[in-house]
């Protein structure tokens, strides 16, 4: 696809070309991630950040994302603080506030509501979320991560077993991650939810007709027992009717050491999109996890800065000026010196 300009409203656009090169630039975008370097190739563009949904991940690393390229960001959060309260349509929001922005990240909790947005919007929209539909950004950063972390154990893409686990019906992530692996060759991958909260068919159908070979289970450990990747995810408590239902779920599939040390594999990599939810009657990534190595959860995280500066270059079309406007850093940052 052309990057340039264009919005990021669901991972349908991509194809495994364009995967690469999101992955190559992201790889690039390390050391001024890791603070070893500064670059101020967006310095004068503003990044219009509007979540009406809660979000820590996704609203601060498209924030940090856009400022370590040298951008300025601003933000709106929630409904009430927006005219989207007083009645506001998303046409009209969406034309005032490209006029303000040059690129706009959005988080909505109605499936299709970015992409509505987008379509008045004059300038690009990268969908942070768009309710239960998809979250294409996550899915990139996840795919990124479970390739550095496959890699590193010395296998690949092709060929991943891979579960993934908890509210499929309502994971956007898990959406839009299973329509990205489906590009891949050969995969094995163990959808493991409450019946009622099954992946739906249309996902399964997409992963099946790729050729991948999908098995569907309501039982935990076994499902682990046989996979690379296990990808948790949490309970959308907020796409149900009312708490009492969710609590009909929540803490049906928890994953500790004990477990983990029982079922996994040795090598076995935990994902989660992240937030977990660590609340007693939850739980699905215990705490004792917290030192297993093969924990990724907050390199994923970390690597959710480098996808996202990858796609604000490769949108606002600088890649190829990052390094030319670039210096090094005069302060001292951890990270950077270990
Ligand atoms: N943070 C992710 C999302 O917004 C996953 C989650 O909230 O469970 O979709
Ligand atoms: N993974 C994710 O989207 O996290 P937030 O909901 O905190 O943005």
């Amino acid at each position: 696809m052309r990057f340039a300009g264009s919005h990021v409203l669901s991972v349908e656009q991509f194809s495994r070309e364009d995967i690469e090169q999101i992955f190559k630039v992201a790889d690039s975008m390390e050391p001024y991630a890791l603070r070893k370097r500064v670059t101020r190739v967006l310095e004068g563009a503003i990044l219009g950040n509007m979540f009406f949904e809660p979000s820590t991940r996704t609203r601060v690393s498209f924030g940090c994302a856009f400022n370590l390229l040298g951008g300025e960001v601003r933000e709106t959060t929630g409904f009430k603080s927006s005219a989207i309260a007083k009645g506001e349509s998303l046409y009209d929001t969406a034309r005032v506030l490209s006029g303000y922005s040059d690129v706009i990240c959005m988080r909505h909790p109605e499936a299709g509501s970015v992409a509505e947005f987008a379509s008045a919007s004059r300038v690009p929209v990268v969908n942070g979320g768009d309710g239960a539909n998809e979250h294409p950004s996550q899915a990139l950063l996840d795919l990124y991560t479970i390739q550095k972390e496959v890699k590193a154990k010395g296998g690949s893409m092709d060929r991943l077993r891979i579960a993934m686990i908890g509210d499929l019906k309502h994971g956007r992530t898990v959406h839009s991650l299973s329509r990205l692996l489906a590009l891949y060759e050969c995969l094995d991958v163990v959808l493991v939810s409450p019946g009622e909260l099954a992946m739906p068919e249309s996902y399964v159908e997409n992963l099946r007709s790729a050729g991948h070979r999908v098995t569907v289970s309501s039982e935990l450990n076994q499902s682990i027992s046989q996979v690379d990747i296990v990808y948790s995810t949490r309970i959308q408590e907020e796409r149900f009717s009312s708490k009492e239902e969710a609590d009909l779920y929540r803490g049906r599939f928890r994953l500790n050491q004990a477990i983990y040390t029982k079922y996994c594999q040795p090598n076995t990599v935990i994902m989660h999109p992240l937030p977990r939810d660590s609340r007693s009657d939850a739980n699905e990534l215990d705490n004792d996890l917290n030192q297993n190595p093969n924990l990724a959860i907050f390199r994923q995280a970390d690597n959710g800065v480098l996808v996202r500066m990858a796609l604000f270059a490769m949108i606002l079309d600088v890649v190829d000026q990052v390094d030319s406007h670039s210096r090094d850093v005069n302060w001292y940052h951890r990270r950077a010196n270990e």
